[in-house]
């Protein structure tokens, strides 16, 4: 499905009003999209967290490929995005929270979700302080499901430095039908 303008408008005006927690001037690509699907596994998953679903476009792919009983915890920070996703995203295996990735344990239990089986992240940890990185990457590491699989799409390989300690060693992969060519870096739990 081709992206509506609309959408890649908004997309840029959340980049204008905070160009280093966005991290992009255009979403992602359908092709990260169907990649992100597949590396997560998101058809045979339950429960999915998405961290930095900005407008959607990765929401609606992983919510096309998971099943009907599963469920999908969105969490974004800025509000906008968040509020656009509640309005324009409305399936009952959604749950759209604003707030950050560091507090996925505390927003999983408040919904009484279980350990989800994948976590996929587009937040930018190239431009967060080292900090605020591995405070995220603890949190994604207590919360994941045995053998769960964390997916982060990056730039640059801040987050496979930040995540080496707390995470071990990633897989590495290239999408190239992004703008700009995109590394994913997944590890199981
Ligand atoms: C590069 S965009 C990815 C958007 C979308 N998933 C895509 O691939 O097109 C990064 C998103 O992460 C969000 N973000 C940045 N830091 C965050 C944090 N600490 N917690 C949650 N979301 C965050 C931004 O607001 C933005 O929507």
């Amino acid at each position: 499905m081709l992206l509506q303008p609309d959408k890649r408008l908004a997309f840029f005006q959340g980049f204008l009003r905070k160009p280093q927690r966005v991290g992009s001037v255009v979403p992602s690509s359908r092709f990260l999209e169907r990649r992100l699907v597949s590396v997560s596994a998101a058809s045979t998953a339950r429960t999915v967290v998405e961290l930095g679903p900005g407008t959607g476009g990765t929401t609606r792919a992983l919510l096309r490929a998971l099943p009907r009983e599963a469920r999908l915890l969105a969490i974004e920070i800025d509000p906008d995005f968040a509020a656009m996703l509640r309005r324009e995203i409305p399936d009952p295996r959604l749950i759209v929270e604003r707030a950050s990735a560091e507090d996925i344990g505390a927003l999983l239990d408040r919904h009484g979700l279980p350990a989800p089986e994948a976590v996929v992240s587009g937040i930018p940890f190239s431009t967060m302080p080292a900090r605020t990185g591995q405070a995220i990457l603890r949190a994604v590491q207590a919360a994941l499901a045995p053998l769960g699989r964390f997916v982060a799409y990056q730039f640059r390989d801040r987050v496979a430095v930040l995540g080496r300690e707390i995470l071990g060693e990633p897989e590495v992969d290239l999408e190239l039908l992004n703008m700009p060519p995109m590394h994913f870096y997944c590890w199981r739990k």
